[in-house]
């Protein structure tokens, strides 16, 4: 017995020592494995008795059973110690504050946008949505704007990829060209009614065709910039046409849209005589607040006019048949104006003190 003992005392200190599973594993082959120190001493017992076999068998397995006891012990502290570290790493405080995320809002830009949808959704438009990289003939030559015409000029225009040589496609100037786009479409769609003989009396106006109603917001784009003009702005385009839509009808819708837009009666509006290819006669619109910051003040907000006998053509219409108004505002003024705002470019930094005040 006394021999065992030393033995079994350093299987405890190599098994302490061991730092890793491996180590520990080395360890224990130096007293259990196949040469190790106890596999000599059974070895060694060949020569004994049988009585002293007994014995020493016995006082053997209890050693050997002390040192299996100390592996074990030693293999589930380090389990252990391993574990420790791991939860030490990826320790995870969960009285920690969280990282708020900031609750998102739509942009005033887009909040302006969505009013005039609505306002005009109320008076039964159509809201229509079109390309922002525009044929020139959508954007110039349909709109009564012939390559050689000098009003071409008035716009700085940014050219892209694609299109013709004399006619390269670009980035549209204005959302006039949905005029076009919507109004060729209607018609199509329309005629191709008239033909299947539809009688669907709702949707036909003077037995043919419904009017043509519709706004068209997006962006737009001119080589520009300062604090009033950005290279991409917003715009959104009016087309009413029908057989008897007048300036009068104009009139009307626009001074029922500002002043629903602006949540205001005590306000005025003008019409201003100006140019347009695809207008005829055609004005500007302005508009003066009665009371407020801005009172007394005439504010130039959209471009508009009668729709030019040319362009109904283009839409596929008879202009002796066809009349209507058309106008075009810019969003992003409209948008300044509500909201007090003084500089363009606000709207497109992206600075979040300016744009989380527009939160709703
Ligand atoms: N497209 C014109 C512009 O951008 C505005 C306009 C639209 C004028 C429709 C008349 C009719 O300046």
């Amino acid at each position: 017995m006394n021999d065992l003992q030393p033995i079994v005392d350093a299987a405890h200190a190599a098994f302490a020592l061991a730092a890793t599973p491996a180590d520990l594993e080395n360890a224990k082959a130096q007293f259990l494995g196949k040469s190790g120190r106890m596999t000599e001493l059974m070895k060694g017992m060949a020569a004994l008795s049988v009585d002293e076999k007994k014995t020493r068998g016995a006082a053997i397995n209890l050693a050997k059973q002390a040192i299996e006891a100390a592996l074990n012990a030693a293999r589930q502290a380090l389990a252990d110690a391993e574990l420790a570290a791991q939860l030490q790493a990826e320790a995870l405080d969960v009285t920690f504050p969280g990282r708020k995320h900031g609750q998102g809002s739509l942009h005033p830009v887009s909040l302006a946008q969505e009013r005039i949808e609505a306002i005009f959704g109320s008076m039964g438009f159509d809201v229509a949505q079109g390309p922002e990289i525009e044929a020139d003939w959508f954007n110039f030559t349909a709109l009564n704007t012939p390559e050689d015409h000098p009003a071409r000029s008035m716009h700085d225009t940014f050219y892209v990829e694609g299109g013709s040589a004399t006619a390269p496609n670009l980035l549209r100037t204005h959302t006039s060209p949905m005029q076009i786009r919507y109004a060729v479409q209607h018609v199509k769609k329309y005629r191709a009614l008239a033909a299947a003989g539809s009688t669907n009396a709702e949707q036909l106006f003077s037995g043919a065709m419904p009017e043509i109603r519709v706004i068209a917001p997006g962006r737009t784009y001119r080589v520009d910039s300062d604090a009033t003009h950005s290279p991409m702005f917003h715009q959104v385009e009016g087309l009413w046409v029908g057989e008897n839509i007048s300036f009068k009808d104009l009139k009307s819708v626009y001074l029922n849209f500002i002043t629903t837009f602006f949540e205001t009666d005590a306000l005025k509006l003008r019409f201003r005589p100006s140019y347009f290819p695809f207008t005829e006669p055609s004005a500007e619109i302005d508009i003066m607040f009665e009371t407020g910051p801005l009172k007394g003040r005439w504010l130039e907000v959209s471009g508009s006019g009668q729709v030019h006998p040319q362009v109904i053509r283009n839409m596929g219409l008879d202009p002796e048949r066809y009349i209507g108004f058309a106008f075009g505002s810019g969003i992003d003024r409209l948008a300044m104006l509500r909201y007090g705002v003084n500089d363009l470019r606000l709207f497109f930094d992206g600075d979040i003190r300016f744009l989380s005040q527009f939160g709703s």
